[in-house]
C-alpha cells in the first residue's frame, strides 16, 4: 500500500524510444526498453493519479489503470502529447526522443546499389522543451541520460528549458536494464536516489515530485 499523494492529480508521461522511418521498412531508433517510463507510470497511478502514458515502441503491457497511446515518430509522440495535455498537472517526459529524423521517408523500399547512400537528417522537435514553455505549463519533470559528466550535463538540462524537477541518469546505469542509478536536481539542489529496481526508483521519484508539488499549491 502506498499512500495517494497525487490523488486528484493528472500526469501525462512519454516513454521508450521513438522511431524514424527511412523506409518502410527501415528506421532510426535508439535501445530504450521503456521500463524506467512504464514503472513511472505505474507510481503515479498508484498514488492516486489520473495517467496518460504516450508510449514509443516498447515490449511491455500497459500499466493497470493507465491509458496508453502508442506512437512510433517524434512527431506522433509530440501530437499525442499535446492532444493529452489539457488539464494536465504534471508532465514526465522520459522517453528517448530522436532528435533527428530522416528529411524524406522514401516511399517505397530503398534498392540496394553499389554506391554510397546519404541520409539527410533534420531535427525533430523538443516535447519538453515545447510544454515547459506553455504559459500555462504543468509542473515539468526531465530526464537526462548522459554517458559521462552527469551533474553538469543534467543541470544545464535543467537550467536550458527551466524545469523544476530533473532526473539525471548515465546510460550504463539506466538503458535497458531492470535496475538503475538516478539523482534529482531541483531548485533545492542535488538528491543522489542511488541504485534500485526501476519501480522502487519510481516510487520515490513520485513521492519527491509529490512533495514538491505539495509546496507548489494547488494548480
Ligand atoms: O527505457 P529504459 O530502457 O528503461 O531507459 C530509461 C532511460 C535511460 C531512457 C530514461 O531513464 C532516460 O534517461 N530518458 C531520457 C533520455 C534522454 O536521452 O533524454 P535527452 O537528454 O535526449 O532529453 C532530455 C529530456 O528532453 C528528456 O526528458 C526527453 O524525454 C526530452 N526530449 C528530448 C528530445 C526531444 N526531441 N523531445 C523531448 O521531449
Amino acid at each position: 500500500f502506498r499512500p495517494k499523494v497525487l490523488a486528484g492529480r493528472k500526469v501525462v508521461l512519454t516513454a521508450g524510444p521513438t522511431f524514424e522511418a527511412i523506409d518502410p521498412v527501415r528506421g532510426i531508433t535508439n535501445s530504450s526498453s521503456g521500463k524506467m517510463g512504464y514503472a513511472l507510470a505505474r507510481a503515479c497511478r498508484q498514488a492516486g493519479a489520473e495517467v496518460v502514458l504516450v508510449s514509443g515502441p516498447v515490449a511491455l503491457a500497459a500499466p493497470l489503470g493507465v491509458q496508453r497511446v502508442g506512437v512510433h515518430s517524434a512527431l506522433q509522440m509530440r501530437a499525442a502529447v499535446f492532444d493529452a495535455l489539457p488539464g494536465a498537472d504534471v508532465f514526465i517526459g522520459v522517453a528517448a526522443v530522436a532528435d533527428y529524423r530522416p528529411a524524406q521517408a522514401a516511399e517505397h523500399k530503398i534498392k540496394k546499389s553499389g554506391d554510397v547512400l546519404q541520409l539527410s537528417l533534420t531535427p525533430n522537435p523538443d516535447i519538453l522543451a515545447e510544454v515547459a514553455a506553455l504559459p500555462q505549463a504543468p509542473f515539468c519533470v526531465g530526464f537526462a541520460a548522459e554517458s559521462r559528466d552527469l551533474d553538469a550535463y543534467a543541470t544545464g538540462k535543467r537550467t536550458a528549458k527551466r524545469l523544476p524537477l530533473l532526473v539525471g541518469n548515465l546510460v550504463q546505469d539506466g538503458l535497458g536494464g531492470d535496475d538503475n542509478e538516478v539523482v534529482l536536481y531541483d531548485d533545492n539542489g542535488r538528491h543522489a536516489l542511488g541504485r534500485a529496481a526501476k519501480g522502487e526508483l519510481a516510487a520515490r521519484i513520485v513521492d519527491h515530485l509529490a512533495a514538491l508539488l505539495e509546496r507548489r499549491g494547488p494548480s
